[in-house]
């Protein structure tokens, strides 16, 4: 079999679509090393979806100050803001733990979440199951007293959510997942053995990964936390071939590229680099731009200015140039302890879904264009979709004259269309390359083209 495998592995070098190749990946004989894993073909409904909702909420949502690493900030790097906000404002007893019982989510319906994230045109969701300060979502029976069954909302907010979405949209629903936990014992003790135990992988986070996995079925696995130590410690590849080969979600499953020091960016299923991860060129792998509507936070902050937030034009031009290089894009919310979603982030939501509704056709099941962005107007990018190709223009050009560089006509039938406007647009052939477009005359007051203009080439090259 292993001899196989190795024969097979190196036919899907030379042949790429070789059936016997495919076969035999699909019967799930994935090896746990990199070399293996990395030819697992993503389930395609990840590539057709690009737009996703990130959700980070845990006990960090309490303090709700600085960001969601504010226990870190107070008493791991002692970082000055964090400091003095816990001694002015709790007694000195008071711990980071203190803070669960607070985290009351009373507001929380599930259900509501779901029908925002459907309006907003999301096809996927990623939860934080738990963050790096190791409070559980879900009642895990490897986080005694720090999961929110036991504390805090006394309720399983990832199966809440995970059946809310499952009921009502055809979302995929995903979670996230931190290997590290700043300061559990287990893990500080490991790392005090420079990683050669693994006291912590064992009894907390490997059960937990498959805890989540085999009861919440996620099709995504946003795997986080991994820097501090290897892929060996981690125990990474043994639990991906497991994922791949044997999980409830072999199938459908998409996971990232966080599974240990030096992976990200090298191994694993998609790519996201860095946090908020936009490179402007079209990349080899596919990859995703995990980002935020509050630029300085994933978690929520209750003192963030207006000016923290994106707004619209800059979230539809971050989803243009994304989806145009390849990528997906992870709209990052930060709930509030109540359960709140707060109307900043609810209105960011639902304008992109009204923009989804009318420019779709040029994002979904999309791919990249031979060119990413056009060569004589900054701020226009292109996706191609059935043969057309689309044009997301940032502003609005002066005299409504718009020529780009890069699209060429094919014959006097090729046409333009504005998507949100009816008739088609007038164009001529520029002198030297491209095509010189006349953008109508809208109505403001009724017209469904705004924010960012999408134009739908047909026959051009
Ligand atoms: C939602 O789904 C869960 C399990 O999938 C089920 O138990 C529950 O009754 C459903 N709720 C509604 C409102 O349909
Ligand atoms: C690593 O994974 C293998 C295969 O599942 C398992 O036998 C082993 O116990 C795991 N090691 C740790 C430390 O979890
Ligand atoms: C757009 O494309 C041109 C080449 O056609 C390139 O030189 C330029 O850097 C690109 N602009 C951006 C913002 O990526």
């Amino acid at each position: 079999m292993l001899h196989h495998i190795i024969l097979c592995s190196f036919l899907f070098l030379l042949c790429g679509q070789a059936s016997e190749c495919k076969s035999d990946i699909k019967a799930g004989n994935y090896l746990p090393n990199w070399d293996s894993l990395d030819k697992r073909p993503l389930p395609v409904w990840y590539d057709e979806a690009k737009v996703g909702i990130f959700i980070h909420w845990g006990v960090f949502s309490v303090p709700s100050f600085v960001s969601e690493w504010f226990w870190w900030y107070w008493q791991g790097t002692k970082q000055a803001d964090c400091v003095d906000f816990m001694e002015n404002n709790y007694p000195p007893s008071f711990q980071y733990a203190d803070f669960a019982p607070e985290f009351t989510t009373e507001f929380f319906n599930p259900n509501d979440w779901a029908d925002l994230f459907k309006t907003s045109g999301a096809e996927y969701v990623v939860l934080t199951s738990k963050h790096h300060e190791g409070f559980t979502n879900w009642p895990s029976a490897n986080s005694w007293n720090w999961n929110s069954v036991d504390v805090g909302p006394h309720r399983n907010l990832v199966k809440e959510l995970a059946d809310a979405v499952r009921n009502r949209t055809s979302i995929h629903f995903g979670l996230y997942h931190s290997l590290y936990e700043w300061f559990n014992p287990l893990y500080l003790k490991d790392k005090a053995d420079g990683f050669k135990t693994q006291e912590f992988v064992s009894s907390k986070t490997m059960p937990e990964l498959y805890d989540i996995v085999n009861n919440y079925k996620p099709d995504v696995l946003w795997s986080d936390g991994d820097w501090e130590a290897s892929a060996e410690y981690w125990n990474s590849t043994n639990f991906l071939a497991w994922l791949y080969n044997q999980s409830p979600v072999k199938d459908t499953v998409v996971t990232n590229d966080r599974w240990g020091q030096g992976v990200m960016c090298k191994h694993g299923g998609y790519f996201t680099c860095s946090d908020r991860y936009n490179p402007g060129k079209l990349q080899p792998r596919k990859w995703e731009n995990a980002m935020t509507l509050d630029k300085k936070s994933w978690g929520y902050r209750r003192n963030a200015e207006l000016s923290d937030y994106l707004t619209i034009e800059e979230l539809l031009q971050t989803l243009a140039t994304t989806v145009s290089c390849g990528g997906n894009l992870l709209v990052n919310i930060g709930p509030s302890k109540d359960g709140t979603i707060h109307p900043i982030f609810e209105e960011r939501l639902k304008q992109m879904g009204e923009w989804l509704n009318v420019n779709g056709e040029a994002v979904y099941k999309s791919q990249p264009w031979k060119h990413q962005n056009d060569s004589l107007t900054p701020g226009v990018w292109y996706t191609t979709n059935q043969n057309k190709v689309y044009a997301f223009v940032f502003t609005w050009p002066t005299y409504g004259l718009l020529n780009l560089g890069s699209p060429v006509a094919t014959s006097d039938a090729s046409s333009v269309k504005l998507l949100g406007e009816e008739s088609s647009l007038t164009w001529e052939p520029l002198k030297s390359a491209g095509v010189g477009i006349y953008l109508p005359v809208i109505n403001p007051s009724t017209t469904n083209a705004k924010w960012l203009y999408v134009l739908q080439l047909t026959g051009f090259v």
